[in-house]
């Protein structure tokens, strides 16, 4: 059996990801000029896979690539441990220096973590630690062409002091070094950049992660079918319609069909018919849960809105939402990136939970 040309879990690798070629030219453009950027946009949107792309032409241009993940961090220790991992998996010409530096401050890189297991009376303060990390990432930085990647970022808002800290260690050498932060907190990203209150205000370009277009999805469709002598007849055009580009969504869909086509064979009609169940078990759990977790109110709104009713009006009593809940659980699913606003339209923005909803609960 070959492997489905199709893979929807994680990020892609660099050679996989297609149709974002406008949105890496770009980065790699701000990324050499120096423009700080933040690139935002809701989860699995390719993001990481993006960025993957980003690093990988940024180091064939000569430069070091230093990827950092900030997901979920809970603490200055964690973010000491993930700052050494990005530190001691960074690839190109710098890594030699990078050791060198590092050795010099004392620090093994890729070995922080083991000295926080020490009893506590040996261990390291982690914010000293934090300090020399970043410290010899800058040295680095004014050495050798550097690109920070910081995935993740509104992580470090978990923290109390780090997004200071990190502020107060790249503050003048922004010239020096290319850095982008990603994230799909995407009101979150926004206020972290946008609201004076905060360390990083004024600090970064926006930048947005959209949708797939069409056309980037009928050749990805066409070529990975192709690729494995798969038909896929008008497949193309029915995951468009339905995933409307979500990247995740685009795949998994995808791969569902695939796995109906037999190599060799004309495809047959019944390949989307054949795929969309597939797919909707898929998921059809996690879709559950997730529902059952949201409060009554972000239920009636997600209601409303996956069966594209107005917020406002007799469908909004027939649920018996009011003004103000529906309000307030608007504003928090955007938080939240599970509702998205298309120009005059409100959305859910993952398509299989949005057609969950509505076979669930029509209207
Ligand atoms: N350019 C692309 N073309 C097709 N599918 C893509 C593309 N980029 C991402 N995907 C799909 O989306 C999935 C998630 O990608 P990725 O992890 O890069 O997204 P992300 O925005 O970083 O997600 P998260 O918010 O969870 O970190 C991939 O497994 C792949 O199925
Ligand atoms: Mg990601």
């Amino acid at each position: 059996m070959d492997v489905s040309p199709f893979p929807f879990h994680g990020p892609l690798e660099p050679d996989q990801v297609s149709g974002r070629d406008d949105l890496i030219a770009d980065l790699v453009e701000r990324v050499s000029t120096r423009r700080v950027t933040a690139l935002l946009g809701p989860r699995r949107f390719g993001k990481t896979s993006a960025l993957g792309r980003v690093a990988e032409q940024a180091e064939s241009g000569g430069a070091t690539v230093v990827s950092v993940d900030l997901y979920e961090v809970s603490s200055m220790a964690d973010i000491a441990v993930r700052l050494d991992d990005a530190l001691a998996s960074a690839a190109g010409p710098g890594v030699a220096q990078l050791r060198h530096l590092a050795a010099s401050a004392e620090i093994n890189l890729g070995l922080v973590k083991l000295s926080f297991a020490r009893r506590s009376a040996d261990q390291p303060d982690p914010v000293a630690v934090v300090h020399v990390l970043l410290d010899t990432l800058v040295a680095m930085g004014r050495r050798n062409p550097t690109l920070l990647i910081v995935d993740e970022f509104p992580g470090i808002d978990r923290v109390d002091g780090a997004a200071g800290l990190l502020r107060t260690k790249l503050q003048g050498h922004v010239q020096e070094i290319g850095i982008v932060f990603a994230g799909s907190h995407t009101s979150l990203m926004r206020a972290m950049f946008s609201d004076v209150e905060r360390p990083f205000y004024g600090q970064a370009d926006l930048v947005e992660i959209g949708p797939l277009s069409g056309s980037a999805v009928t050749d990805m469709i066409e070529r990975g079918f192709g690729e494995t002598d798969r038909d896929p007849g008008s497949v193309a055009a029915h995951v468009y319609q339905f995933a409307e580009g979500h990247p995740q969504r685009t795949m998994q869909l995808a791969d569902a069909a695939w796995r109906h086509a037999a190599p060799g064979e004309r495809h047959h009609d019944d390949l989307w018919v054949e795929a969309l169940p597939d797919a909707r078990a898929q998921t059809e759990p996690a879709h559950e849960s997730m529902f059952s977790r949201s409060s009554a109110s972000d239920q009636k709104v997600l209601r409303l809105i996956a069966n594209r009713e107005p917020l406002f009006g007799s469908a909004a009593s027939f649920v018996d939402l009011s003004a103000g809940a529906g309000q307030s659980s608007r504003d928090r699913l955007v938080n939240f990136g599970e509702i998205t606003r298309v120009g005059q339209r409100w959305r859910v923005v993952d398509p299989m939970y949005a057609d969950w909803i509505r076979r669930r609960f029509p209207m």
